[in-house]
């Protein structure tokens, strides 16, 4: 069951490398593992030259992340610190503005350990050099003039979350009334747990935390939130809770075409820690949105 479920995953991984990036990705994207690692505690301190178990673990996450380049895979199935992964850990580090050491120290050890959306940090499209909200290639978005009407499904059933129906309209009206406040969308719910653009769901990925959503970038319109993960309407959350609204703007924002940000605060940082109170816009987030819809074609 959960092996069939993961491979959904990955074939999903893949097709959104397939729509947005080069075909050179194809090769790489097979490689895509899902989400399952130890904590990596016991590594801190490792460093290029050392072999120690557990490095492999490392490299899966930063292969699944695609911090890793595509001819370092033969590299990877082994526990030695080599070149391409301090190079894949510094790219990592300046990403998240951690000291870039190339090294496995403890802060970058700890946001590796912090749960986080499964959409790589990949091939991020950005416009002007300041690096903070992004897009994906292609600049893949809704077609405003013809389509700024969205509908949305609500499903509750498949993949039987703990959530009530009555929280996800909640958090979902919550969610998208936000993005509507600062675009030109609208957004309305179908009747149905089918049809519509968009469609809010659950599915099993990796267990309670690591990765806890993932979603599709335009105009593809799923979402799929962890079943085996918390997400909670309250605030601020349960310590062991996501919040719920901040995670759904997240993966909306994907939905409409925004890549991650290197913005902490943004809503379209991949990361989100649980028990933390975060679901508002983020100024990143409106220029985000504002720039991706007021671009040419490309
Ligand atoms: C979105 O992409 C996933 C993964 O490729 C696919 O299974 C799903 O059918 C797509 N949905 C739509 C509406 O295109």
């Amino acid at each position: 069951m959960a092996t069939i479920h993961l491979n959904r995953f990955c074939f999903g991984a893949f097709l959104l490398i397939l729509f947005t990036a080069q075909p050179a990705l194809l090769v790489h994207s097979k490689h895509l593992h899902p989400a399952k690692w130890p904590s990596f505690k016991n590594l801190e301190g490792s460093q290029k030259g050392l072999t120690a178990k557990g490095i492999q673990d490392v490299k899966n996450y930063l292969r699944t992340y695609e911090y890793l380049e595509d001819n370092n895979i033969v590299n990877c199935d082994n526990d030695h610190f080599d070149d391409s992964l301090e190079i894949a850990l510094k790219k990592f580090q300046v990403f998240y503005k951690l000291d870039v050491t190339g090294k496995l120290d403890s802060g970058t050890i700890k946001q590796m350990n912090t749960p986080r959306c499964g959409i790589s940090d990949k091939d991020l499209t950005t416009v002007g050099n300041v690096l903070r909200y992004s897009f994906f290639p292609g600049l893949p978005r809704w077609p405003l003039a013809t389509k700024s009407h969205l509908l949305y499904s609500l499903d509750v059933i498949t993949n039987a979350p703990a959530v009530s129906l009555e929280i996800m309209r909640y958090v979902s009206t919550e969610a998208f009334n936000q993005w509507a406040s600062v675009t030109s969308f609208t957004f309305e719910e179908t009747a149905g747990d089918i049809g519509g653009d968009l469609y809010l769901g659950f599915m099993p990925f990796d267990g309670p935390h690591k990765l806890i959503a993932y979603s599709y970038s335009p105009p593809n319109g799923t979402l799929h939130f962890d079943v085996a993960d918390k997400f909670s309407a309250d605030e601020p959350p349960a310590k062991t809770d996501f919040d719920f609204i901040g995670v759904a703007l997240h993966e909306i924002g994907h939905l409409l075409g925004l890549q991650h940000s290197t913005e902490e605060s943004a809503i379209m940082y991949a990361y989100i820690t649980p028990g933390v109170n975060k679901h508002s816009l983020s100024q990143d987030d409106i220029d985000g949105i504002h720039t991706l819809y007021s671009l040419p074609p490309p």
